[in-house]
C-alpha cells in the first residue's frame, strides 16, 4: 500500500494511473478501523482494480469539540488492516491538507434531510461531512464511492451531494450492510471508548430496533417509537430519538398504512458517548 499525506501527490498519482485504465474504488473513513470499515474496503477491491481509502477525523462534522478531541486514533493498526485487505492507497493528510484555505466558506441545499435526527441533534454536522466529502471526491476522484447503511441518514445526505454537485453521473454510490458484533451492537470507533459496563449494556440499542421491528403493524406508529424510547432509557441510556421513516424520502412517519418501506433508527448516549444504529423494517 502506497501511504500519501500530501493531497498533490495523490493527485498527480492518480492521474497516471487513470491513464492507464485503472478503475478507482474510494472508502472515506475517519480511521480507528474496525471490521465494518474493512468490509467496505474488501467491497471495493471485488469490484475496482485500484482501491483507496482515506483516514482524516474532519474537524468541521463535529459540533461537540470533546467528541472530536477524544475521538480514537490508531493509525498502526489501520495501516496493518488496510494492507491485510489489499488496499492500495492510503490517504492520511494533516487539516492543512485538506482545508488549505481556513476561511473558505461552504453551503449545501440539504433541505430537511439536516433538520431532522442527526441534523436536528447534531446542528452543522452534516454540512461538515459534505465539506469534506466533496473536497475528498474532487482530490481522489473515483469512479465507485462505498459508504456504510450504519449511518443512514449520511448516505442519503452524500447522495444529496453527488446530485448537487453534478457528480452523481460520474460516481457510482454503493451502500453496504451494517456489521455488528456477535451479540447485536454496531461496529463503530465510538465503542473503543465504552467502559466493560457500557459495553454489557450496549446491545439494548439493537434490541430495540429489533423490539420496534416485531411490534410494527399498520396504524398510529407514535406509541411503538415511545416504547422505544422508554425500552432505551430502562436500559441506562440517554436517548435522544426513536424514528421511524419512510426508508427512500427519509420522511419521519406518525401514521403507517402498511405499504411503504419503513426504517427505524436511533441515537442514544452511553454516559458522554452517543451511539446511532438503525434497521429497515419490512
Ligand atoms: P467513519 O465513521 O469512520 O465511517 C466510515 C465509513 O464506514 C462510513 O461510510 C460508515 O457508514 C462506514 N461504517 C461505519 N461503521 C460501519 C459498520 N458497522 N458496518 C459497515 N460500515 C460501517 O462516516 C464517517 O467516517 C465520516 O462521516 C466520513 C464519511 C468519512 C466523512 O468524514
Amino acid at each position: 500500500m502506497i501511504l500519501f499525506k500530501k493531497v498533490a501527490d495523490l493527485h498527480k498519482y492518480l492521474d497516471t494511473q487513470r491513464e492507464i485504465g485503472m478503475e478507482i474504488g474510494f472508502v472515506p473513513t475517519m480511521g480507528a478501523l474496525h471490521q465494518g470499515h474493512i468490509s467496505l474496503i474488501e467491497e471495493a477491491r471485488k469490484h475496482n482494480s485500484l482501491v483507496v481509502c482515506s483516514i482524516f477525523v474532519n474537524p468541521s462534522q463535529f459540533n461537540d469539540p470533546a467528541d472530536y478531541r477524544k475521538y480514537p486514533s490508531t493509525i498502526d493498526s489501520d495501516i496493518a488492516l488496510l494492507e491485510n485487505a489489499d488496499c492500495d492507497v492510503l490517504l492520511y493528510p494533516s487539516v492543512e491538507e485538506v482545508y488549505p484555505d481556513p476561511d473558505e466558506k461552504s453551503h449545501y441545499e440539504l433541505g430537511y434531510l439536516e433538520t431532522i435526527m442527526e441534523g436536528k441533534f447534531r446542528p452543522g454536522h452534516f454540512q461538515g461531512v459534505c465539506k469534506v466529502v466533496h473536497r475528498l471526491l474532487k482530490i481522489v476522484g473515483p469512479d465507485n464511492l462505498y459508504i456504510g447503511q450504519k449511518d443512514y441518514q449520511q448516505c442519503l445526505v452524500i447522495k444529496r451531494l453527488l446530485e448537487l454537485m453534478g457528480m452523481k453521473d460520474q460516481i457510482s454510490l454503493h451502500i453496504a450492510p451494517t456489521l455488528r458484533e456477535k451479540d447485536g451492537l454496531a461496529m463503530s470507533s465510538r465503542n473503543a471508548r465504552l467502559d466493560a459496563q457500557q459495553r454489557q449494556i450496549a446491545p439494548g440499542i439493537y434490541q430495540t430496533l429489533n423490539l420496534v421491528r416485531k411490534e410494527i403493524k399498520p396504524g398510529n406508529l407514535q406509541l411503538l417509537k415511545e416504547k422505544g424510547m422508554n425500552h432505551l432509557l430502562e436500559k441506562g441510556f440517554r436517548p435522544e430519538y426513536v424514528e421511524i421513516a419512510d426508508a427512500s424520502t427519509f420522511l419521519p412517519l406518525n401514521e403507517w398504512d402498511g405499504s411503504q418501506k419503513l426504517v427505524v433508527l436511533t441515537a442514544a448516549f452511553l454516559g458522554e458517548i452517543r451511539l446511532i444504529d438503525n434497521l429497515l423494517l419490512n
